[in-house]
């Protein structure tokens, strides 16, 4: 049963709720639409957007598997220029028609891959031109966490980011996923990742977004379970999750879809009635 506390606001009833499941480098074309499938008629709730994104070769597989169930599916990188001579990379035309979203800039492409904010923006620019929805992921160092600096350090992440994009996309969703907290079991304080979406919001109203920036999701990735995103929810600025080890466990998946429905369906009835009614926060 899932738990945790409803606060809703008419500003987040104007946001979508979703559930991202990044499964990484994990599963295979042969098992992948299996999982995919089983993950769908676990969390048939139409109230939230579920997005699935598999590796690279298991995309049409996946996508198959969950024709007609509601289930989006995503890439979980996109290579940041048109087409050239880039062993091994995926560009965003031979993504068009398979998926509907693209994670960018993830902390572990960062890491990995010595991805920058630029190269990030211009990743942003590559989904905007093939009509893929980006969700852009930022985060802090645990040493800049510590210092005070968190904030401060995603500001910076999305200015350099929208320099290098060079236009707002009306369809963005961020993440904020604290390095610290990616793959490690540990979670930031729901109080933490609340501030954070604000400030998010703010520096992307500050960026050229102005008001429509309350209508941008703000998501929270690292180390979500079923137990932990009550946590998360229960904050009217965070809209939903990045699930990265949880997603590929049907009943985690099946829990946090559930707990993710009760916001939804808060926010639908906090929108249906909003005009005129004055403060909404609090518990429905
Ligand atoms: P995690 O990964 O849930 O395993 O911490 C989240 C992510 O990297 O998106």
């Amino acid at each position: 049963m899932p738990t945790g506390r409803l606060v809703p606001c008419d500003d987040a009833a104007v946001r979508p709720v979703l559930i991202v499941a990044n499964w990484k480098m994990n599963t295979t074309p042969a098992d992948a639409g299996d999982l995919a499938v089983a993950i769908a008629a676990a969390t048939d709730e139409p109230a939230v957007g579920r997005v699935i994104c598999p590796p690279f070769v298991s995309l049409q597989p996946v996508r198959d598997a969950l024709a007609g169930s509601g289930v989006e599916v995503g890439a979980q990188d996109l290579h940041h220029e048109v087409s050239g001579a880039y062993t091994g990379d995926i560009s965003a035309s031979m993504l068009e028609g398979l998926v509907s979203w693209c994670i960018v800039g993830h902390s572990e492409r960062r890491r990995d891959h010595g991805e920058t904010d630029e190269r990030i923006g211009h990743k942003l620019a590559r989904c905007r031109e093939a009509g893929i929805r980006p969700i852009l992921c930022v985060g802090e160092q645990l040493q800049e966490r510590e210092a005070g600096r968190a904030i401060a350090v995603v500001g910076e992440q999305l200015r350099r980011t929208f320099e290098a994009s060079a236009r707002m996309d009306e369809r963005l969703v961020i993440a904020y996923e604290p390095v610290w907290a990616i793959g490690t079991g540990l979670t930031a304080r729901g109080a933490d990742a609340a501030e954070m979406a604000e400030a998010i919001r703010q520096a992307l109203g500050e960026l050229g977004y102005g008001a429509r920036a309350a209508e941008v999701p703000v998501l929270y990735g690292g180390s979500v379970t079923s137990a932990s995103i009550g946590e998360f929810l229960a904050e009217p600025t965070i809209d939903g999750a990045l699930v990265g080890g949880a997603s590929l466990k049907v009943d985690e998946m099946a829990g946090i879809v559930a707990r993710a429905a009760l916001t939804a369906r808060a926010r639908q009835v906090i929108g249906e009635t909003s005009s005129g009614a004055g403060d909404r926060r609090g518990d429905p």
